[in-house]
């Protein structure tokens, strides 16, 4: 494989804003000074594999315009391939992102040219897929684009999915899976809002669905694992959070990777689980991302 890691997905301008709190309808707040940093799901996995260390491509689309200039050279500088990134069609995708003194953050996302992506696009890139040992992707380019993902998956490569912005999935899109990854809203709204119980029931739940493993984050306390051979709580470890943008897909790509060179998912939802902590503790997705070195003296 030339690649360790082929990112299928989103990339958006964050033009992020520190508040104190977030308005209600109708009500203006003032906050900080506006921030514009490098963000959406799939350019952030793309860099937070690459700043790890794994060889890592991106298949992605933005606009023909500032920010999808400044996308890709976040994506090259941090040493991901961007053969693969399209431009044109429609203006760069942006999210609009409040911080609250918390770390916690409230984003609205203009897909813009996420949302050209087509299956045409990914037909035309099989030799990028083919070339590829991990495939990963999330919910900010159409559905049909992920479905047409997995139907071009070459035999043998493994496939990642973060349903972010979570919605219901078609089977073939669960069967895939190895692992499909979720947080606790993602875990609800896939399982079509009948999640009762606690992440054990949730696990339990999905694997119904058919993906052949399952990563439920849980934040400040770790994940859960789950597959055909059992059940396993993951730690995390205790960080002052700062900004949690994008510690999700810094777990993400962190878990893919580490899957793909063999990694038993356990351990690899461990080492996970560092890089998202490391992540929360620097402003920005991709900013704060660690790199391997980091890892290890955490
Ligand atoms: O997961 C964090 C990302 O979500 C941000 O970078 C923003 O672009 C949104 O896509
Ligand atoms: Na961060």
């Amino acid at each position: 494989y030339d690649y360790d890691l082929l990112v299928v997905g989103s990339a958006n301008a964050d033009l992020v804003i520190g508040v104190e709190r977030r308005p209600g309808a109708g009500e203006t707040v003032l906050g900080s000074d506006l921030a514009v940093h490098p963000g959406g799901k799939g350019g952030n996995q793309a860099v937070a594999a690459a700043r790890l260390g794994a060889r890592t491509a991106l298949l992605a689309r933005v606009g023909d315009d500032a920010h999808g200039r400044l996308l890709l050279d976040a994506q090259r500088a941090a040493g991901v391939d961007t053969s693969g990134v399209l431009v044109g069609g429609a203006p760069t995708g942006v999210a609009l992102i409040t911080v609250d003194p918390s770390g916690d953050n409230s984003i609205v996302v203009s897909p813009g040219a996420n949302s050209r992506l087509t299956p045409a696009d990914l037909r035309d890139a099989q030799a990028l897929l083919a070339a590829s040992r991990v495939v990963s992707t999330q919910l900010e380019i159409p559905l049909e684009t992920v479905v047409e993902t997995v139907r071009n998956l070459a035999p043998g490569t493994r496939f990642v999915l973060n349903p972010s912005p979570p919605r219901e999935l078609p089977r073939e899109v669960l069967a895939a899976c190895d692992p499909l990854i979720v947080n606790e809203h993602e875990a609800r709204v896939v399982l079509g809002g009948a999640a009762g119980g606690g992440p054990e029931e949730w696990a339990a739940g999905l694997l119904e669905l058919g993906p052949r493993s399952v990563v439920i984050t849980l934040g400040a306390a770790g994940a859960l694992v789950a597959d055909a051979s059992g059940t396993a709580r993951v730690p995390s470890v205790a960080v002052e959070a700062v900004d949690t943008t994008g510690a999700g897909d810094a777990f993400t790509a962190a878990l893919a990777w580490r899957l793909g060179r063999g990694e038993a998912l356990a351990e690899a939802a461990g080492y996970a689980a560092r890089v998202g902590a490391a992540a929360v503790t620097k402003e920005g997705a991709q900013a704060s991302y660690p790199t391997a070195q980091e890892v290890d003296a955490l």
